[in-house]
């Protein structure tokens, strides 16, 4: 399973998710790889120490000399690596405009270290760039967070589009695993409401887990953990776990 978790919006909860979700995979004990390409790092920030990271996932992309076995670095979970990422992401886009290989590189590098890593979690950028679909070409499945907020499906379309012309051509065995309702407030009628819209529009797709709006899961960042070691009792801790069971029942 090649995972990536991707949604153009920002701040929908996707960095969020891939932390969990790797360290919840790496917890039941799966051989799991996260992919960190979006430039603010905070999938990297979670589990390694930026200041002993050298070459990271920029240099892969733009050093043909640099394989992403040279990035990939061990963190405190036995079953969990993480290729970090560096700010200088932002910049690669308009650097890799031109080569006609762009979109595979990527899909190239993985073909590697498959083998080693059968789990690979990638956090996407709050783009559809290049980067996004490097993630895409690469990817078996794609999964998708929304947030449950007013807007919650603007935007969609475009994601979708950009899903409908990777499976045209360069992957066309690309499938939505699912998505994922984030910072769901199930007090209000307002949460209740962009829930069932959801429902409307991506049917049984929508996980039956709903990931709640908590401050657990708002400060683990900050501690540079997942919410697991951070919050082990916390809602968010049983909603990701949970979402994890679902991941693996449908990959
Ligand atoms: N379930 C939640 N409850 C409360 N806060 C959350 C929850 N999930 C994420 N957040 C917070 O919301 C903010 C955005 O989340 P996150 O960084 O995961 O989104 P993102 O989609 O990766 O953003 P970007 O598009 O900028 O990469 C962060 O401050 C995060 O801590
Ligand atoms: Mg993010």
């Amino acid at each position: 399973m090649i995972l990536a978790i991707a949604n153009q919006k920002g701040g929908v909860g996707k960095t969020t998710t891939a932390i969990n979700l790797a360290a919840a995979l790496a917890l039941r004990q799966r051989k799991t790889l996260l992919i960190d390409l979006d430039p603010q790092a905070n999938s990297s920030m979670s589990f390694v120490d930026l200041r002993n990271v050298q070459k990271n996932m920029y240099d892969v992309f733009l050093d043909t000399s640099v394989n992403i076995k040279d990035v990939i670095l061990p963190t405190a979970l036995e079953y969990l690596a993480v290729a970090p990422a560096r700010i200088a992401l932002a910049k690669l886009e308009a650097r890799m405009t031109g080569d006609l290989d762009a979109p595979f590189r990527l899909k190239d590098q993985l073909a590697q270290v498959i083998d080693e890593y059968p789990n690979v979690v990638i956090d996407c950028p709050p783009a559809l760039g290049l980067l996004t679909v490097n993630a895409l070409v690469a990817a078996t499945h794609i999964l998708i967070p929304i947030q449950s907020s007013y807007f919650a499906l603007e935007g969609t379309d475009d994601l979708l589009e950009t899903i409908e012309k990777v499976r045209q051509r360069p992957n066309p065995e690309l499938r939505i695993l699912g998505v994922v309702i984030t910072m769901h407030d199930r007090r209000t009628a307002l949460g209740r409401d962009i829930r069932e819209q959801i429902r409307k529009v991506f049917g049984d797709k929508v996980f039956r887990t709903v990931i709640s709006k908590s401050v657990r899961l708002e400060e683990s960042p900050a501690y540079r953990e997942s919410i697991f070691t951070f919050a082990p009792d916390s809602s968010g801790a049983t909603e990701y776990y949970s979402l994890c069971e679902e991941v693996m029942d449908r990959a």
